[in-house]
């Protein structure tokens, strides 16, 4: 019987591999069984590779994790499949989070518009297999934008959440890019993860295969800042830290085509260095035809998000004014879980209002987008806000934003994540030039001065509140930690 039953067994395990085998093209949407076997095989690892975005649009860059005794910061890149020809970048090693291994970090420079590459990064073992990547135009091109990624942790129940998870950002994602091959980076507003604090939580929001091929830009959210994985997982171009940043606290930007992106961390009020960011990524780029900003707290945003001490107080007061006098055109915000998008605002008052169908021609005012969550845990708030002029009631379901520039023009479309039905859509044109109002009159630049100094103040009490609440959570960390949902 023991014969019989190993045969049939046998059997069993090699009709499983052959379904395995058959199923082993990662790259489209997967049912629980083909999620299960495929993330099974990943969860257990820390080394998948993250492409993100180069400073401009002729960069990417990688960033993974290898043993410390063997890791090389070095990327191949070929435009054959066969890796002929291959020039080599190589990079730095830093150190990882873990005493085992090392962060390596390679930035891919010389790219050109509408052409077909494929790399290979040094995992430490020898070469990964080849990835394909093809740039698409530098000038026309489309963006895409996804909110609260926020991968949860497996601490609640065994890690079938986080199973969950990976399987709804893979077959969203997988979704929004059938329906939008065009799309040549992606955008997010940040709480990429729940805790900020395992490898397991970065693993599966890298798992998607379309990743290999997607440079994303993420914002810090107060969810990733909770933990300082970020730091070991991501490579960002341009990062700034300022005078007075700590730990996790950056600003970054990148310039894509005619798009400059300015991403602040709305977890730190320190306004000094959020305005010199600003300052010194417009400087640079004084020919960017459009100039957006990313922010995880939504300041106009959809939800319950209005009204609070947080919001009125402290992201109004420190983040609007910049955003206005460098005459920001868009500002993505998320943390909500609220798809909704703004009037256009200026002054803390709508000043022109932009129904979804719209075309504005320089409107006098900063359009904000706020994204939902891709994690599928919706928040239960209200959508009453004057400044709104789109909102989706359905937060179970997930959305995704394009945003496609093509000369003077930028346009705004919202679709649902899991059919792509169209939801959301503006146009603006934009044939004047910036002029930029450098805080505007004396007046206001007095004003902003004091809020730079407040705004100092209040960073090094919230260090300081930081380090309280960490001592106090020293030796009880798993246990004692509040969950929230965005
Ligand atoms: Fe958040």
């Amino acid at each position: 019987m023991k014969k019989v039953l190993a045969v049939f067994m046998s059997v069993l395990m090699l009709m499983q591999l052959g379904t395995m085998s058959q199923a082993s093209d990662f790259s489209g949407k997967l049912d629980k069984n083909e999620w299960e076997a495929y993330y099974n095989s990943l969860i257990d690892d820390n080394t998948l590779p993250m492409l993100n975005v180069g400073a401009d649009e002729t960069q990417v860059s990688l960033c993974w994790h290898a043993d410390k005794d063997t890791a090389k910061a070095q990327v191949k890149l070929s435009k054959s499949a066969d890796m002929s020809d291959a020039v080599l970048f190589e990079g730095e090693t830093t150190p990882a989070e873990n005493d085992l291994q090392l962060v390596c970090r390679v930035t891919v420079t010389g790219l050109t518009e509408n052409t077909t590459y494929y790399y290979q990064w040094n995992t430490g073992k020898g070469w990964s297999d080849a990835k394909k990547y093809e740039t698409k135009s530098f000038g026309s091109h489309k963006a895409m934008v996804v909110g609260d990624i926020q991968i949860t942790e497996s601490f609640y129940d065994g890690g079938q959440e986080q199973k969950d998870d990976g399987q709804r950002w893979n077959n969203f994602l997988v979704e929004a890019l059938e329906k939008n091959p065009d799309i040549s980076y992606l955008v997010s507003p940040g709480d990429n993860t729940s805790t900020g604090e395992t490898a397991a939580e970065w693993q599966t929001l890298l798992m998607p295969e379309t990743l290999r091929s997607l440079p994303v830009a993420l914002a810090i959210g107060n969810h990733d800042k909770k933990g300082m994985t970020y730091d070991y997982y991501t490579n960002m171009p341009n990062e700034y830290y300022g005078r007075n940043f700590r730990g996790l606290d950056r600003d970054f930007w990148f310039r894509y085509g005619d798009v400059l992106y300015m991403f602040f961390d709305s977890t730190s009020g320190n306004a000094p260095d959020h305005r010199a960011m600003a300052k010194e990524a417009v400087k640079l780029n004084p020919d960017a035809k459009w100039r957006i900003g990313v922010v995880h707290h939504g300041i106009y945003g959809a939800g319950d998000s209005i009204g609070d001490m947080e919001t009125e107080i402290l992201l109004k007061t420190i983040f609007a004014p910049i955003f206005e006098s460098f005459d920001l055109d868009l500002v993505i915000t998320g943390h909500t879980h609220s798809q909704g998008r703004s009037h256009f605002m200026n002054n803390t008052k709508v000043a022109e209002e932009a129904p979804s169908g719209g075309t504005f021609t320089n409107p006098k005012g900063v359009v904000y987008l706020n994204s939902n969550s891709i994690c599928g845990r919706p928040t239960d708030e209200s959508y009453e806000a004057e400044h709104l002029a789109y909102s989706f009631l359905e937060n179970d379901v997930p959305t995704y934003s394009t945003l496609e520039f093509n000369g003077d023009t930028m346009t705004l479309e919202t679709y649902r994540g899991d059919n792509s039905e169209l939801l959301d859509t503006i146009t603006i044109i934009h044939d004047e030039e910036y002029k930029d109002k450098s805080f505007g009159n004396v007046l206001k630049r007095i004003l902003y001065k004091v809020v730079e100094a407040l705004g100092w103040v209040y960073t090094k009490i919230d260090y300081l509140v930081r380090d309280i609440q960490a001592m106090k959570e020293d030796g009880g960390l798993f246990g004692k930690k509040k969950r929230s949902f965005n």
